[in-house]
């Protein structure tokens, strides 16, 4: 897998293996890189010929559309149609085929109280979803491939493209909330406390970049009516404030029920891809992915939704895998053991998260590789 930014100043393998979220430089091994926008010179680079973005030439040259879009556009040289060089900034993911299928529903089993209430939460929360958006999970009846799609939809076995996207929607307008909370809350309290915060706004934001994106990348499906827009305003609104008042109490429990919400989300991409390859989604099958999840994961030009999709679950796994690390630190001490670089899919993807041995030994290993000793 790759991690990339959109903006690119490869430069040699550090280690095999080794994800290096450094901006100053990007590591690489077989179809994984970092990239650095630090060190790329995107702006001049990206747009020869013409005028650069300073103040004086948007004042008194550019044009008004230059400065003016609602779209997202292409980070791909050649591609760029405006002035924007896309509507992300921070790494993103290149999944190799075998991580994309590395991915598997995994369950953290919930020991402590904190634990148990998150998941409690997050069921609570589902049954609310599931009645929401129409989706039953109704087990296949055995002899379901005999059946037309018609029946089986029905029947309340398998969605449709549009119940498929008002859950999709819906989902990924609330993922997208707890890594920007998460990320805000430290940053209030590094500036308030005078206090660095040990590497985990970043991956916060990326994480909340990241399903900024899945939407960004739905959304391209279907136009939204006023009745969808106005639950996600009122949804957003509830969730935000209380996500927010639940981190300053408890980060660890908030990033568990992250974690649990992520299984789901893995699970409901799983039944998604596995209705697909059953061609349960004929709309879907060779319906081309958007440009911009093309663009986003570095698809080929000819990916299908269902690329798309293999993708978002990948996503979804990194999350789970990452929250449930976070649940279990003591994020007022230690340190963030994905700021300098993560496993790949075939460890997010396999294991729900890393205990707290775990992630000092993957911190150390990471020392080892970027500085060569044990620190
Ligand atoms: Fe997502
Ligand atoms: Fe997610």
């Amino acid at each position: 897998m790759s991690l990339i930014r959109p903006a690119f100043a490869i430069v040699p393998s550090l280690h095999a293996g080794v994800l290096v979220r450094c901006g100053a430089f990007a590591a690489t091994r077989a179809g994984r890189s970092y990239a650095s926008l630090a060190a790329s010179p995107r702006r001049a680079d990206q747009h020869k010929g013409k005028p650069a973005l300073d103040a004086t030439h948007t004042a008194h040259k550019a044009p008004p559309h230059a400065i003016t879009t609602t779209d997202a556009v292409s980070t791909l040289p050649g591609k760029t149609t405006g002035t924007v060089d896309g509507d992300w900034v921070l790494f993103h993911p290149v999944y190799t085929e075998e991580e994309l299928k590395s991915v598997e529903v995994l369950h953290h089993k919930a020991t402590k109280f904190s634990d148990k209430l998150a998941y409690g939460l997050v069921k609570f929360c589902r049954l609310g979803f599931d009645i929401i958006s129409g989706y039953k999970h109704k087990p296949m009846p055995e002899h379901y491939k005999s059946m037309s799609v018609q029946d089986l939809r029905k029947g309340g076995y398998i969605l449709t493209p549009d119940g498929w996207l008002n859950r999709i929607l819906f989902l990924e307008s609330i993922a997208g909330v707890p890594g920007m909370v998460a990320a805000t809350v430290r940053h209030l309290h590094s500036l308030r406390l005078l206090r660095r915060d040990s590497g985990w706004i970043h991956t916060l934001l990326e994480e909340a970049e990241n399903e900024r994106m899945h939407l960004m990348t739905f959304m391209q499906l279907r136009k939204h009516g006023i009745f969808f827009r106005g639950l996600l305003l009122g949804a957003q609104g509830v969730f935000y404030n209380m996500f927010f008042l639940c981190y300053l109490v408890s980060p660890s429990a908030c990033h568990r029920f992250v974690g649990y919400l992520e299984e789901e989300a893995v699970i409901t991409y799983s039944r998604c891809i596995k209705d697909m390859e059953d061609g349960l989604v004929p709309e879907w099958t060779k319906r081309p992915a958007p440009p911009i999840s093309i663009d986003y994961w570095r698809l080929a030009p000819d990916a299908t939704m269902l690329d798309v999709i293999y993708a978002v679950r990948a996503d979804e796994s990194t999350h789970r895998f990452v929250n449930h690390s976070f649940g279990n630190l003591q994020n007022k001490i230690d340190v963030n053991p994905f700021a300098l670089r993560e496993p790949d899919m075939t460890v997010k993807g396999t294991k729900a998260g890393f205990d707290r041995e775990e992630a000092a030994e993957f911190v150390q290993e990471s020392r080892e590789k970027l500085y060569g000793q044990r620190k």
